[in-house]
């Protein structure tokens, strides 16, 4: 029966992320008996054996708080930054695992993560991973912790930033967090009441944007609200980065070294001039409808702070239900939520899907029939 297990956060923080350690934690220890060391910064710290014995006392008080007590990082086992060099450090986690003689691992994390987790059950490590990410992004489960929280901050965000653009007849052009999935931009959109929502998964055309606007200001409404993903684009930024991703696949497939590099710089050009995108349909949008608008990006806020109640209760759940996977010696899974339960999903399932919002997304029909625009012509 396992007795020592080890637990880490790894990727972007998250709301949830404590109140996951505890719910591991506590039912590790006191629902079976066994004895839990956390590992700080993510890989990192299980490269460099840094750990922190996790006891009642280090599990008190922490529920409620925000972040990760373990500290996380992007460090990913094969692709470390040593020095001035980038190695691959598996065989250094998988001594620092048998060191401590663990019986499991616990990654706590997103997509990135679960790919890393998976990498390191491959080398012979007993892995089990919960899903967080603000993004609500990872396949395989209903939902992640710490999108409920994220959801409720860009929420009152929006309605915070209704009442200054009617006050000044403005558009507010509101950039949500979410670079491959929009979950967080159309939930909150939605719930905020925004009048456009913009998605990674839906390419827009700022016409349609505009006109949409300029309809709005027709009967009456002289501002109006965009709640845009940082992934989302325009239909012509959108045909343009496909057309480079292809390039780079093909001259992956050639194994041709000159077209692969060239690929990748014409991406890297792509991206770079992209990254001002929602200031270019800000602007474009005061060109095209005459009114005065203004950016909101809510960046890291969204991660930040106290979880919400639905989050905590999640993150819990899915923490107790690893913690009695582990003793039924259950490996290689991740903890994935399905309605009120929680069921175990292995990671190949998971490792190297993103979950987007599927075009039939009950949300989407919501958006739709509400009137919200989302920048594609039907
Ligand atoms: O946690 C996921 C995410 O919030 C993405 O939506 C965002 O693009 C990214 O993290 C930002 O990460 P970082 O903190 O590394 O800038």
């Amino acid at each position: 029966m396992p007795k020592s297990i080890g637990i880490l956060t790894a990727g972007g923080d998250s709301p949830g992320l404590n109140a996951a350690i505890r719910g591991v934690g506590k039912a590790a220890i006191g629902a079976y008996g066994m004895q839990i060391i956390g590992f700080r910064d993510g890989f990192r710290g299980l490269m460099q054996d840094r750990t922190v014995r996790l006891t009642g006392a280090e599990l008190s008080g922490i529920l409620t708080v925000g972040g990760t007590i373990l500290g996380t990082s992007r460090d990913k086992p094969h692709k470390m930054p040593v020095g001035d060099q980038t190695m691959d450090m598996t065989n250094v986690m998988l001594e620092t695992y048998r060191r401590h003689h663990l019986d499991a691992l616990v990654c706590l994390g997103g997509g990135g993560t679960q790919k890393n987790a998976y990498h390191l059950a491959k080398q012979g490590m007993n892995i089990i991973t919960l899903p967080k990410t603000i993004d609500n992004d990872v396949s395989g489960t209903d939902v992640t912790f710490g999108f409920d929280t994220a959801l409720g901050i860009a929420t009152e965000a929006i309605d915070r930033l209704h009442s200054t653009a009617h006050s000044h007849h403005r558009i507010i052009v509101v950039e949500l967090m979410g670079h491959n999935a929009g979950w967080l931009a159309l939930g909150a959109g939605i719930a905020g009441g925004a009048d456009v929502i913009l998605l990674p998964e839906i390419p827009y055309d700022v016409e349609i944007v505009a006109e949409a606007i300029r309809q709005r200001q027709r009967r009456g409404s002289g501002f109006s609200i965009v709640a845009v993903s940082e992934g989302a684009h325009s239909r012509q930024d959108a045909d343009a980065l496909a057309k480079a991703n292809a390039e780079l696949v093909e001259a992956k497939a050639e194994n041709d070294k000159k077209k692969k590099k060239q690929a990748k710089e014409r991406l890297a050009q792509l991206t770079q001039t992209m990254q001002d995108k929602t200031f270019r349909l800000s602007r474009k949008l005061e060109e095209l409808t005459g009114l005065e608008s203004r950016v909101t990006i809510l960046g890291h806020l969204q991660r930040g702070g106290t979880p919400s109640a639905a989050d905590r209760l999640l993150a819990t759940r899915l923490g107790t239900a690893c913690a009695e996977l582990i003793h039924k010696g259950v490996f290689g899974v991740m903890v994935a939520a399905r309605g009120e339960c929680t069921e175990p999903v292995p990671l190949e399932e998971v490792v190297g899907k993103v979950k987007l919002v599927p075009p039939d997304h009950p949300w989407i029909k919501t958006a739709r029939d509400i009137g919200v625009c989302l920048g594609d012509r039907l």
